[in-house]
């Protein structure tokens, strides 16, 4: 197994930091325009090997695509990351050439791939990636919802002073401040409710937390995120390489699935060796439902700008 991760920045070094340290592939190839960032970064991770006992090889490439050949996954985080007061849409013109470019480099090289898109705005990248390459679209996966989710679980834990690992809850929709939706109905303590232990006002507290849980980050760190960006990207990898078939909520193609067609947007999938393979219907209420619609509009919108 081999795979690639194009952006030695700060989300794509975590996530390539994570897979080897879970030895998910024999070889990680870390890909950077900026001169010796990406060989200087996988020399420093490589010599975690003996300390951390993995046997990952991790290779460095400044824009050679030549070493990216034949890679099984690719993930990329390459783009601008937003800064404090920044949406996530606001990058769009700069990443969405970024993006392209890389994409089509990849193809070049890997033409079996399956693509993970972490940059953003992320909806509208995948959207870009898929439309542009005209790839079969379970092979074009956008990562986002993992990530909410995990920040969703984490404001549950702290109202619920509970671990977060007692908790499920899922966020679909789009990966905007405004366009996520937090599953406050369907998520779980244990197989519990949350609804039995927090009173709405809480359980709204937490949704709003949750949608701005990035933002909250950039404006403490100067910067965006990148531990849990890196975790949840290497989680997703993890499915695709080990055949997992897990259901996690990623950015995919949808035909009509949850009301909506001609779109990318966070629904649960099940994720294994082929990439997503298939769509989990969560049954949405009229609620959940209106807002999966506010949330495509808004994301078509978006998509609309880089075809204006
Ligand atoms: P960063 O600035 O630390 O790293 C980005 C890297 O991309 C830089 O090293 C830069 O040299 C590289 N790059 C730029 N153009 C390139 C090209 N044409 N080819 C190869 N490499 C190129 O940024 P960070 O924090 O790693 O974030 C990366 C992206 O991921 C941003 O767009 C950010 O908004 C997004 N992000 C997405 C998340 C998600 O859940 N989908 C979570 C966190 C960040």
């Amino acid at each position: 197994m081999k795979i690639t991760v194009v952006g030695a920045g700060a989300v794509g070094a975590t996530t390539a930091d994570n897979i080897a340290r879970r030895e998910l592939a024999e070889e990680v190839v870390l890909l950077d325009i900026k001169e010796g960032l990406s060989e200087g970064k996988s020399l420093d991770m490589f010599q975690t090997a003996t300390l951390l006992g993995f046997d990952t090889k991790l290779t460095g490439s400044t824009n050679n695509y030549e070493k990216t050949a034949g890679s099984d996954v690719v993930v990329i985080t390459s783009g601008l990351p937003r800064k404090p007061g920044m949406t996530r849409e606001e990058l769009i013109g700069t990443n969405a050439n970024i993006v392209k470019g890389v994409a089509q480099n990849i193809l070049q090289h890997s033409p079996d791939a399956i693509l993970i898109i972490v940059s953003n705005p992320m909806d509208t990248m995948t959207y870009l990636t898929l439309k542009s390459l005209g790839l079969p679209k379970n092979r074009v996966i956008g990562m986002g919802g993992i990530l909410d989710s995990a920040r969703f679980k984490t404001y549950l834990s702290f109202a619920l002073n509970c671990p977060p690992n007692d908790i499920h809850g899922t966020v679909i929709g789009g990966h905007g401040d405004t366009t996520m939706i937090p599953l406050t109905r369907l998520a779980t303590r244990n197989g519990v409710p949350v609804s039995q232990f927090l009173d709405a006002d809480t359980l709204k507290k937490v949704a709003a937390d949750t949608m701005v849980g990035g933002a909250t980050l950039t404006g403490l760190i100067g910067t965006s995120a990148w531990y849990a960006p890196g975790a949840a990207t290497a989680l997703l990898v993890e499915s695709i390489v080990r055949d997992q078939k897990h259901i996690f909520p990623c950015c995919v193609y949808l035909e009509g699935e949850y009301g909506q067609s001609d779109i990318c947007l966070g629904v649960p999938v099940v994720i294994g060796k082929n990439g997503w393979e298939s769509i989990v219907d969560y049954q949405l209420n009229e609620d959940e439902q209106a807002a999966f619609n506010k949330s495509a509009d808004a994301v078509r919108n978006m998509n609309n700008v880089l075809s204006t």
